[in-house]
């Protein structure tokens, strides 16, 4: 059975400040809450600890990226290990900033995702098609590519430690959304290649993301292949975030 997830990014946004104002609202809110939605905050690193310590029992937390490493002289990266060991639960891998500004490349992506099983986390897969990509009817086979070449070591039993996270690169803090039809293609789509990887792919959860917000997510969560989101921009905000959080259908 799919996790409906709710996955709330920061991005290397927010302060000390946001993390009390925000976990606390959403601890006092989150409790009425009766859809089932596990909901994840993914904070800068440095920021962990903070939500940690002022969230209570039902929120989640996760890092936005880990190395590609176990340990070692590695100046500036932190280890899939250290998430865990903080109370991590999650990490973003191959989010399309880091495969675009970082230069990440799928070799590390499937690297990452081995040390996230190593910590016991949870790994968060990114995949998503370029403007031009989609233009030029490329959109499926690239996004299928990238759930190959991350995905194609993982194991029987570390499936259930896997979710997907479509977000197309155009819709990522533009404004605009892919409609709820395409995305639910290209879930489907991911579906598919996922059986083909050998998953379970019905057991697992699939998020859509890209300028998802209070008044789209739920024609978007309604879709049958979609179990929840990756939210950028309006997850700094605790009355839009709670928002997204109550779209998610009580079922399917
Ligand atoms: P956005 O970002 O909601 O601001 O578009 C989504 C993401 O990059 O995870």
């Amino acid at each position: 059975m799919r996790r409906k997830i709710v996955a709330g990014n920061w991005k290397m946004n927010g302060s000390r400040s946001l993390v009390k104002q925000l976990v606390s609202t959403m601890n006092s809110d989150l409790t009425g809450l009766d859809n089932g939605v596990e909901v994840v905050i993914i904070p800068p690193a440095l920021y962990v600890s903070d939500v940690i310590e002022t969230a209570e029992r039902s929120i989640q937390v996760g890092v936005q990226n880990v190395a590609c490493w176990e340990s070692g002289a590695y100046t500036g990266e932190i280890s899939a290990a250290m998430a865990g060991d903080l109370g991590c639960s999650y990490t973003l891998i191959g989010h399309s900033e880091r495969r675009q500004l970082f230069g990440e490349t799928d070799e590390q992506v499937a690297a990452k995702i081995d040390q996230a099983f190593s910590a016991g986390l949870t790994a968060i897969l990114c995949v998503g098609e370029t403007l031009e990509q989609r233009e030029s009817g490329a959109a499926e086979a690239v996004v299928a590519e990238q759930i190959r070449a991350g995905l194609a070591g993982v194991a029987d039993e570390q499936w259930q430690r896997i979710v997907v996270a479509y977000e197309p690169v155009w819709a990522i803090g533009t404004g605009k959304t892919a409609t709820a039809e395409d995305a639910q293609a290209m879930h489907a789509s991911i579906r598919k290649e996922l059986a083909a990887l050998g998953a379970p792919a019905n057991d697992v959860s699939l998020l859509y993301g890209g300028s998802v917000k209070a008044d789209n997510a739920a024609a978007l969560f309604s879709q049958p292949d979609i179990d929840g989101g990756l939210i950028g921009g309006a997850s700094l905000k605790a009355d839009e975030f709670l928002s997204i959080c109550r779209a998610v259908p009580r079922e399917y």
